[in-house]
């Protein structure tokens, strides 16, 4: 891979470049922002870790979109973050506008590259970016399963005490108070949690993980996270790169799978060179297929409202 483009220097972008090149997943990286001298400083700052680390990636800064051109993989982190108290929602309207102008940057100079959105609300804007490019459906993934799965497998490692290497999670619907944990298909080395943990345990790492952005902006106040958004974005790069066909949670466009068109939504899907190379349907239970149901719900009326406000 050559060339890996980040939109928004703020700290989710900063977390997810220094980890690129700590990892060399890219000749070149490139951070854009709007603000003077932010993008710049930054590339700047983990440029001048590289003696220190060893990597000999390129990184590059600007206010200038035409900076991500070719890029293969863009990664839009850019947007207005949360307050304390504010719900994902609450930042839609705003970030839908910044959304679509880099929507268009990313048409005119990175018409080939796989674009990964990170930006809030995750489901809403990774639709929008797949309607306002018109790129291929497995170009256009969103991140907000592989950090929502990361924390519940913290949390079970944490009420367990077994090593996070033998925990596999599993998370579907909407990035937000619709999140449906699978607790089902959450295991410790293939053992259903079940064998180790009691269902008020269960129903607290449940209620954790779903609120596991809003715990750590109340406890920072200041900011949202960025250290666990910044290695998941790295997560879905590495399996991109390395072609490795990883089975994650990430938003993608759904075209008849789990029952629903039209819409972006958290679902198990394979990511390797091409992109989000397909998704994976799982047999639900009913009261699964409800819950996903009702998140869906709520995301096809956050769309509609973004309709009738356009
Ligand atoms: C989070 O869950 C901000 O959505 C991001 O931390």
């Amino acid at each position: 891979m050559n060339k890996i483009a980040i939109i928004g220097a703020g700290r989710v972008g900063e977390a997810a470049a220094h980890l690129l090149a700590q990892k060399s997943l890219a000749k070149d990286v490139v951070l854009v922002d709007v603000r003077p001298g932010i993008a710049e400083g930054v590339a700047l700052d983990i440029q001048e870790c590289a003696p220190l680390f060893g990597f000999d990636v390129r990184l590059h800064g600007s206010t200038d979109l035409a900076a991500i051109v070719d890029s293969d993989i863009v990664v839009i982190t850019a947007g207005k973050p949360r307050q304390p108290g504010m719900s994902r929602m609450g930042v839609l309207g705003e970030n839908n506008k910044i959304l679509l102008s880099i929507a268009e940057g990313v048409r005119q100079y990175a018409a080939g590259a796989i674009v990964i959105v990170v930006s809030n609300p995750v489901d809403i804007l990774t639709y929008q970016l797949w309607k306002h490019t018109g790129f291929p459906k497995h170009r256009v993934i969103g991140q907000a399963g592989v950090l929502d799965a990361a924390r519940m497998a913290s949390f079970v490692a944490l009420e367990t005490g077994y090593s996070v290497q033998d925990i596999s999670t599993m998370v579907l619907g909407g990035h937000g108070d619709s999140m449906v944990p699978m607790t089902r298909y959450t295991c410790i080395s293939g053992i259903p949690i079940s064998h180790f943990l009691d269902d008020e345990t269960i129903e607290k790492i449940v209620k954790r993980t779903r609120e596991g952005g809003a715990e750590i902006l109340a406890l920072k106040q200041t900011s949202s996270a960025y250290d666990a958004p910044g290695a998941a974005i790295v997560e879905m790069v590495e399996a991109i790169h390395y072609d490795r066909k990883r089975l994650l949670p990430c938003v993608a466009l759904l075209d008849g799978e789990y029952g629903h068109h039209d819409i972006a939504a958290g679902v198990p899907v394979v990511l390797g060179a091409k992109g989000l190379e397909s998704v994976v349907e799982l047999d639900l239970e009913p009261a699964e297929v409800d819950a996903l149901n009702a998140s869906l719900s709520r995301l096809r009326e956050d769309l509609k409202t973004l309709d009738k406000s356009s």
